[in-house]
């Protein structure tokens, strides 16, 4: 069995918000209200939900980018929260990350062989000028990349290139888990099978742990060992991807679901499409916050806070009601959207011709 390697619990983290007439705190954002969530070596966490659930904050705080109000995060056995700055830049070289924008991330000014090259000096993994130019030649041949691209600048890459690069990068110091921060929302279809086949070789390659971050299931699906779903600052279920996508449970994972396509043109899923917009994080609803939006409300769920229950075979629900619940229809309702269904065919063509290489 694989051991953890990164172990969250009762993570908590709210953005105080100024206002009021003396530019006082006049409320928090409840980004991140109470997180239990575990990360073994080699395995792939997925975090996903709707835009604002806090998946970028739990990263941040798990990379400790900013800290957390409540918490423990341990790392390799470390309490990383208890580290001072030398012990956490040192554990820094363990943990990295990837964003969703490269670009932004990559100095423009920089030659990619002076960018893989620095991290290399300052950890002090090639302590000679040949020595790191090696190294820098082996970086961009593990993400399909050239020795001779360490002679040029990020404006001269494309987009999936660039983002090879940022992988280069983090690889440079040999993590052991990386926050992959909706690595390949910018990119086209074809390019994003390239890129998650990419970090899927590393992994095996080097063992690597991810925890990526993405609000696309169709994405997720391709990657994940396992799934969290995020809504307001709280995880509603987690269970293995296959486990997940074959019998999911929470009524809002039911709705993320059903809109994600399915590649057979005959079986068309039930579309219980999400009403409303997501709450406030500000105030979000008592009891379960996602009764707003679910269409097995009761009135006790109002009130209600229902905990994060496992059954026993590593797949927890936040709802008590889910036994009752007809089982998610795979096959009824009306057809798959035209555009939903062309993306998915584009990405699974993608998949296919890229793991047939
Ligand atoms: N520095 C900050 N100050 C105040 N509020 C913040 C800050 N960072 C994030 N938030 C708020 O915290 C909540 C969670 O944000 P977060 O970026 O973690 O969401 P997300 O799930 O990553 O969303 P997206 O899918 O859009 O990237 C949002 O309501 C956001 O506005
Ligand atoms: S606890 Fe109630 S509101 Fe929340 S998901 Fe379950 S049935 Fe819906
Ligand atoms: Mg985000």
């Amino acid at each position: 069995m694989r051991t953890a390697l990164l172990e969250v619990e009762g993570l908590v983290k709210h953005f105080p918000v100024k206002g009021g007439a003396f530019g006082g705190v006049s409320a928090y954002v409840r980004a991140v209200d109470g997180l239990d969530f575990e990360v073994k070596e080699g395995e792939t966490l997925a975090l996903v939900g709707e835009s604002g659930c806090g998946k970028s904050t739990v990263g941040r705080l798990v990379l400790r980018l900013i800290e957390p109000d409540a918490g423990t995060v341990r790392f390799e056995g470390d309490d990383l929260l208890a580290l001072d700055a030398e012990q956490m830049r040192a554990r820094r070289r363990r943990l990295q990350v990837i964003f969703q924008d490269p670009y932004a991330s990559l100095n423009p000014r920089m030659t990619i062989g002076a960018m893989l090259g620095e991290p290399l000096f300052l950890h002090r993994l090639a302590n000679d000028v040949g020595a790191r130019r090696t190294r820098v030649g082996e970086l961009l041949e593990l993400v399909g990349l050239r020795p001779e691209h360490a002679r040029r600048y990020p404006h001269e890459f494309s987009g999936g290139q660039r983002q090879r690069l940022a992988i280069a990068r983090a690889l440079a110091v040999e993590p052991k888990l990386i926050v992959a921060d909706e690595p390949v929302s910018a990119l086209d279809v074809s390019i994003q099978a390239q890129v998650i086949n990419l970090m899927k070789s590393l992994q095996q390659r080097f063992g690597l742990a991810y925890i990526f971050i993405s609000h696309d299931l169709a994405v997720v699906k391709h990657i994940a060992d396992r799934i969290a779903v995020m809504y307001l600052g709280k995880i509603v279920e987690t269970a293995t991807t296959d486990e997940l996508f074959r019998s999911p449970r929470h009524p809002y994972t039911r709705a993320l679901l059903s809109a994600v396509p399915l590649p057979d043109p005959a079986a068309v899923r039930e579309r219980a499409l999400l009403e409303g917009d997501i709450p406030s994080a500000i105030a979000p609803p008592p009891g379960c916050r996602f009764h707003t939006r679910c269409r097995f409300a009761k009135e006790s769920c109002r009130r209600d806070v229902p905990a994060l229950a496992d059954d026993g075979a590593g797949h927890a629900t936040a709802c008590p009601w889910w036994p009752e619940f007809p089982p998610a229809p795979m096959t009824v309702g009306a057809a798959a959207r035209a555009e939903d269904k062309t993306r998915l065919d584009r990405l699974q063509a993608a998949f296919v011709k890229q793991e047939a290489t």
